[in-house]
């Protein structure tokens, strides 16, 4: 099993359940609120490992107990945790989450301890990137790190996959020929094209243009339709398993665990692909983060019946 690396943010997520989302000046009466881990490069740890990956993990907590009980959260489901930075200048990253009775989220992050991961830590840490085989990076860190992390794995000889979410109004080009994977959904894609569509082949054409910035492979969620792969020798869409989603949070992050997980077993993209969507299908059968996560067995389970 090869190992991989994720370097990412942690937060605590507040997660308000309602029947519908307030529009702006609006008060609505919510159903349910509970505290749940998550951050996106924490779900893409603990999926990994909840799915059997060899995962460690760099990122930055505050000195409360948000932080520990993310620690301590990862740590059980086999995450090295080891390096994590804690920092006693701000407190661990927070994300407040409306769910509506359709399951669809709206999600504002306020990053706190996440952007005290930094390029020093990263470079203090430089045994995590040289002893990995899969880096997997996302966007809730201080932008200056994800560059660095992936200019000195890409030195290494590491696989990158970058989760562009959430997308920052630029991203230097030099970046996208370093990627081996991106991994955007369909509204990263556009943004981070400078588009607008909302077709399958609006989409491919999206992928395309990342191709000609010198990605290697592009690989777009796009919820109930599946997951789209593009690269120069093939495009290919995988329908998404059909479920009654309650609740889509996470399951973006459960898609790359899953997906980094067999690469480092060294799966065929396609079953790669396969796998990942049948994680993710279970995931938005659940409530929460880092709860929604399924195991190795279920995940086996629908991959089979995928595969039948
Ligand atoms: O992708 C879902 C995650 O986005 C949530 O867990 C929240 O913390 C935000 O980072």
């Amino acid at each position: 099993m090869k190992k991989i690396l994720v370097i990412g943010s942690l937060n605590m997520d507040m997660v308000i359940e309602m029947k519908r989302m307030p529009i702006v000046g609006e008060t609505v009466l919510g159903t349910k609120m509970t505290y749940v881990p998550g951050g996106k490069g924490a779900n893409q740890a603990y999926a990994a490992a909840r799915l059997g990956g060899d995962v460690k993990m760099l990122g930055c907590i505050g000195e409360d107990d948000f932080g520990r009980t993310q620690k301590s959260n990862l740590a059980k489901c086999g995450v090295d945790t080891d390096d994590f930075k804690q920092t006693g200048t701000q407190g661990t990253g927070m994300a407040s989450i409306y769910v509506d009775e359709c399951g669809d989220n709206t999600v504002v992050v306020v990053p706190g301890a996440n952007m005290e991961c930094n390029v020093s830590y990263l470079k203090k840490n430089d045994e995590a990137l040289q002893e990995c085989d899969y880096v997997i990076l996302q966007m809730e860190i201080c932008c200056d790190a994800i560059y660095y992390a992936i200019s000195r794995a890409r030195e290494l000889g590491k696989t990158i996959i970058l989760n562009p979410a959430p997308v920052p109004d630029s991203l230097p080009d030099e970046i996208f020929s370093m990627l081996d994977y991106i991994t955007p959904n369909e509204s990263e894609l556009m943004k981070l094209c400078g588009k607008e569509g909302e077709s399958v082949e609006d989409y491919v054409e999206g992928a395309r243009q990342l191709l000609e910035k010198g990605v290697k492979n592009v690989l777009v969620t796009l919820g109930k339709k599946g997951a789209l792969f593009v690269n120069k020798e093939t495009e290919e869409l995988f329908p998404a398993r059909k479920v009654s989603a309650v609740d889509t949070t996470a399951a973006g992050d459960c898609f790359n665990g899953a997906f980094a997980v067999a690469l480092a077993e060294g799966r065929e993209l396609s079953e790669a692909v396969m796998f990942a969507n049948a994680a993710s299908s279970i995931a938005v059968t659940r409530n929460g983060a880092q709860t929604s996560i399924p195991t190795r067995e279920e995940t086996d389970e629908v991959l089979a019946e995928l595969l039948a």
